[in-house]
């Protein structure tokens, strides 16, 4: 196999759908075995509908349609003994993870002074907590190998707020702390560790009817109405990113084309931080 990671390993969280799975597709056609970790249920408190099982199935078929290995394990970030069972499957498997990338997460709402204890709780504990237990995880792995790539997917909420999202900002926030922290780490062991910080992604997270309700203030609003929303957001006159953009950065901060690069946060955010 040739490509930008021809003969590398790589594990993905959130690999299901949307970003995840874009990154396991993308980093595939650069010839890597890719390792798929997903929850694919319901996950407890989040308003839209979670990924399936056959979703999770679905992107290790289209994996494996690039000529590369790959293995689907169900598993949950949030539960030190699923995550680590994971992980260890994939060093089993395909011997070592040269890549780490983290895009399992979850979305919900509401006023910051009107979340409930559970709503909080959830965030944290997926988006930042199991960030963080997927890294710590994985580490080991890529001390002992003195090299090794790790890309958190992070938000533009990572560096600014948004209404009703207060929980989201605070995890996503921890999560560029995470990119420093586990940077300052890593480095003398020859291991790189960087965000990519999106704004909004054409994914089921946001291109829901529940979330686009949410957007436009009443029941039944239109993605013409979300795409006006978005347009005023960002910068550059285009309303959304795909999740090949986010899977692109990652592909370069994941590569020997970004050795010199650690501890940074690259925003894929069509200009939106400019305002
Ligand atoms: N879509 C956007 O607009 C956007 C913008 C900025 C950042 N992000 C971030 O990108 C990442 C990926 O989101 P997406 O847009 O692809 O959403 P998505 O809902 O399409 O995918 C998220 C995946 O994570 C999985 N997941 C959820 N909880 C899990 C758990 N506990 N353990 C394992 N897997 C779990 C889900 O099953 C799902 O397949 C998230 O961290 C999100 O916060 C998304």
């Amino acid at each position: 196999m040739s490509g930008r990671l021809a003969g590398k390993t790589a594990l993905v969280t959130g690999a299901a759908r949307g970003i995840g799975r874009a990154c396991a597709l993308r980093f595939a056609e650069e010839g890597a075995d890719v390792a798929l970790v997903d929850i694919a249920r319901d996950v407890p408190g989040v308003p839209y509908p979670g990924a399936r099982r056959e979703q999770l199935d679905e992107t290790a078929r289209l994996v494996a349609e690039r000529g590369v290995r790959t293995l689907a394990l169900p598993a949950d970030v949030t539960d030190t003994v699923s995550i680590g069972a994971a992980v260890e499957a994939a060093i089993q498997d395909l011997g070592h993870i040269d890549v780490l990338v983290t895009a399992a997460g979850i979305d919900s709402w509401g006023k910051a002074w009107e979340l409930t204890d559970e709503q909080w709780q959830k965030m944290l504990d997926v988006n930042l907590t199991g960030v963080w237990k997927t890294a710590r995880a994985v580490s080991p792995n890529m001390i002992a190998r003195k090299k090794g790539a790790i890309v958190f997917i992070g938000s533009v909420l990572s560096h600014r707020a948004n209404k009703e999202f207060a929980h989201y900002t605070a995890a996503k926030h921890g999560v560029l702390g995470l990119t420093r922290a586990f940077g300052l780490e890593l480095a003398p062991f020859g291991v790189r560790v960087n965000s990519v910080d999106p704004t909004v992604v054409f994914t089921d997270m946001v291109m829901n009817q529940a979330y686009l309700d949410r957007l436009g203030g009443h029941p039944g609003t239109t993605l013409d109405e979300a795409r006006e929303y978005y347009l005023r957001w960002n910068t550059l006159p285009i309303p959304w990113t795909e999740p090949v953009d986010i899977a692109n950065a990652a592909l370069f901060l994941a590569s020997e084309e970004a050795r010199a690069i650690t501890g940074v946060a690259l925003p894929v955010d069509l200009g939106a931080l400019l305002k």
